[in-house]
């Protein structure tokens, strides 16, 4: 089912009120909205975007995977993702874990939620598609689909094509219950693989070359001639060269 909104607060907070209210069917439920007045990002930031500009939109699923593995999840809708893209003749790549970039600049960024009581999670999404323009302060780090291609973007299209894509990654997902089948082709959209990156975690900050990912979905960074498994909640990658 599709709720389509004019205006939300967040159309995470929208589903996360749902559930509250006693939403309880497993059927995947999506809210889409044209224009979001509390619209947030990952690490306490703000997500805005002029009304009818960016494909936003939030899912809540009921995944048949242990809590600890619903991290999977994300990387799943940034294939998805991608994959929609890619049926439009654009080619974006994967910033693990939350991020779809193309060229070096961000076009999409993924917020996803776990309602802990529940059981379910909510994975929030939005793409920058028809904007003329970026804000001064963001436009070193991100870009639209309109700014790159030329091309305006038809939302309700993208929307069922990432919304199938999604369905179909999840139900492989939830097959093997982990990301053994897909490991190969999430690596070949992943941009800092073979790179280097800079990892920032609690206990400090390191530079390592990506190896790609385990079939949990943490990343692999090799240092010193040592692995280390990034794990999606602990810590953020930072490609270092510009914003990948
Ligand atoms: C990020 O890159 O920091 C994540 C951004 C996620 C934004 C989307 S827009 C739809 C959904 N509702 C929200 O309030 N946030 C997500």
């Amino acid at each position: 089912m599709i709720i389509n909104l004019d205006e939300v607060d967040s159309t995470n907070e929208y589903l996360k009120r749902m559930v509250e209210d006693g939403y309880d069917s497993d059927e995947m439920l999506t809210v889409t909205a044209q224009f979001q007045t509390a619209g947030k990002g990952r690490r306490g930031r703000q997500w805005f975007s002029d009304p009818g500009t960016a494909l936003m939109f939030s899912v809540l699923v009921k995944p048949k995977l242990a809590m600890d593995d619903f991290s999977m999840i994300t990387l799943i809708m940034a294939m998805a993702v991608r994959q929609s893209l890619k049926d439009i003749d654009i080619d974006p790549r994967i910033k693990w874990p939350n991020d779809i970039v193309l060229g070096e600049k961000k076009i999409c960024g993924i917020l996803t939620e776990a309602l802990l009581e529940s059981k379910r999670l909510i994975v929030g999404v939005g793409i920058n598609t028809n904007q003329e323009s970026i804000p001064q302060e963001l436009k070193d780090s991100a870009t639209s689909i309109l700014l790159e291609t030329d091309d305006c973007v038809d939302h309700d299209s993208l929307l069922d094509s990432i919304l199938f894509n999604f369905e179909k990654l999840l139900d492989r997902l939830s097959e093997s219950g982990d990301m053994t089948d897909l490991k190969s082709e999430y690596e070949e959209a992943l941009v800092s693989l073979d790179k280097e990156v800079t990892v920032l975690d609690p206990t400090g900050e390191f530079n390592g070359t990506c190896k790609g990912i385990d079939n949990k979905g943490q990343l692999i960074v090799s240092h010193e001639g040592q692995d280390t498994y990034v794990y999606a909640g602990e810590v953020s990658v930072r490609g270092i060269y510009g914003y990948v």
